[in-house]
């Protein structure tokens, strides 16, 4: 099969030109001007944007959490995803219990294969730092392409390990080239406070936010670095919040640490205030770490500016007000509303505002989406750029395409939407997984379980 994209303003993180593209079995082959090959699909990209399609490395598909799974599964998720602009995921498969990690790979693999839509890889989240899991760190970095393994500081009881546990982990990337993605919220902190709130009898939404202050999130991002540091490893802390983990976060890099970071969109247009909406519909906003008092919106995008912030995922993880009733499982204990929100389809459209509002330019977009991430986590070259021999994963983006987003036009199998109502300008209309046109003008043209699983490499970080 074979693709010619033609007349396409090209941009990628450090390039900007009109051109042609050429894609062979999925692969680009060729760029240049004037190209007069014959293709199976021609496309017109005259007027429009084509960028590396955008690669989201904190998804929660179909995941078990707070006596429920999240809404999307790997089909609903990455064809929501797709029309997001989003090509590549990679999702967290959890650990179960006294095994090592292999069987949560398998359960992940028979949760996405046959489903997923688009390309797809896997984080290990590790509850237990056995000797079959230590052991199984290693085989994945080296044969499964399975090389980030995320660890809490949070969730006592659930998925929270101890220092020297998370110690122990750093040390076996030394080795083995992984790379350890951090939740970095203070568990014991913050379990008193959900129980001090609860006496009290603090039962609404809100009080998820008001028991998770954000110096719990700087003073776990500080001691994770830290451990890093004397582990001798780079450190990735994942959905950064607020200023107070930021500022960790820059501190460690000025001192020259390999320390990263990752914001959501979440973190960079809502806020606290959302928990104070009418009745119940704060619950729709709970996700951990909470979101935050408006200020710190700004100096977010500070980091993004300042390479303090390097990615821009979703942390997609999805759970229905009503229909069915998950959030309402903490109707009455704001502790027992599961967490996460949607937003693996927005997430394009919601950072591309930073463009609009002259924030971050057109390249630093496609870097803290695509480019980025992709250097990150062992995706680069094959994904995150659009270059010869990169896979033709790619976004024609109409930066004059106008739409509102609603829970009921998207297509995110959950009943509500956290920005409903917010008027975008700036959208995908087109986007091609390895040369396939799956998205055309908003109409599915992929089909589920055309995506592969990725194997990605292990090795520093090539991100500065
Ligand atoms: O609230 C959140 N973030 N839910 C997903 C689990 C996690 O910690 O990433
Ligand atoms: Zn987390
Ligand atoms: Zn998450």
């Amino acid at each position: 099969m074979t693709t010619l994209v033609k007349n396409g303003t090209i941009v990628t993180a450090s390039d900007r030109y009109v051109g042609d593209i050429y894609i062979d079995k999925g692969v680009i082959t060729l760029i240049g001007q004037g190209l007069n090959l014959p293709a199976d699909t021609v496309i017109d990209a005259s007027g429009k944007l084509v960028m590396p399609g955008g690669i989201d490395v904190h998804t929660h598909l179909d995941m078990p959490f707070g006596g429920t799974n999240s809404a999307d599964d790997f089909e609903t998720g990455t064809i929501a995803a797709a029309h997001g602009g989003t090509t590549t995921l990679i999702d967290f498969a959890i650990q179960n219990f006294g095994e090592g990690l292999y069987p949560a790979f398998e359960q992940w693999m028979g949760r996405a294969q046959g489903r997923a839509a688009i390309d797809y890889g896997f984080h290990m989240i590790v509850r237990e730092l056995s000797d079959q899991a230590s052991h199984d760190m290693d085989r994945m970095t080296r044969h499964e392409g399975i090389s980030s393994f995320k660890l809490f500081m949070a969730y006592p009881g659930v998925f929270q390990v101890d220092d020297a546990t998370i110690f122990r982990a750093l040390l076996r990337t030394r080795d083995n080239g992984g790379l350890i993605c951090m939740h970095a919220e203070n568990g014991g902190v913050i379990d008193t406070l959900v129980k001090e709130a609860l006496r009290q009898g603090h039962t609404a939404p809100k009080y998820h936010a008001l028991t998770r202050p954000t110096r719990a999130e700087g003073e776990a991002t500080g001691r994770a670095i830290a451990l890093a540091e004397m582990a001798g490893v780079p450190i990735y802390i994942v959905h950064l919040s607020c200023s107070d983990a930021l500022e960790k976060v820059k501190q460690a890099r000025d001192m020259g640490l390999p320390a990263y970071a990752e914001t959501c969109p979440q973190y960079l247009f809502l806020s606290y205030e959302d928990y104070e909406r009418p009745g119940f519909e704060g619950a729709g906003y709970v996700m951990s770490p909470p979101l935050r008092e408006k200020w710190n919106q700004e100096a977010l995008w500070k980091g993004l500016q300042k390479n303090d912030l390097q990615v821009v995922s979703t942390d997609h993880c999805p759970f229905c007000m009503n229909t069915p009733p998950q959030k309402q499982l903490g109707k009455d204990d704001f502790s027992k509303i599961p967490n996460g929100a949607p937003g693996i389809e927005t997430r394009l459209m919601l950072v591309w505002e930073g463009v609009r509002a002259g924030k971050i330019d057109v390249h630093r977009f496609v870097e803290i989406v695509s480019t980025s991430p992709a250097k990150m986590f062992g995706l680069w070259p094959k994904k995150g750029t659009i270059a010869v021999g990169s896979d033709g994963d790619m976004v024609l983006f109409d930066p004059d395409r106008e739409l509102v987003l609603a829970a009921k036009s998207l297509h995110m199998r959950v009943d509500y939407n956290p920005y409903e109502g917010r008027a975008m300008r700036g959208a995908p209309a087109v986007v091609l997984s390895r040369g396939e046109v799956i998205v055309d003008h908003g109409e599915w043209k992929g089909r589920p379980g055309r995506g592969e699983f990725v194997k990605r490499q292990a090795g520093r970080p090539l991100v500065p």
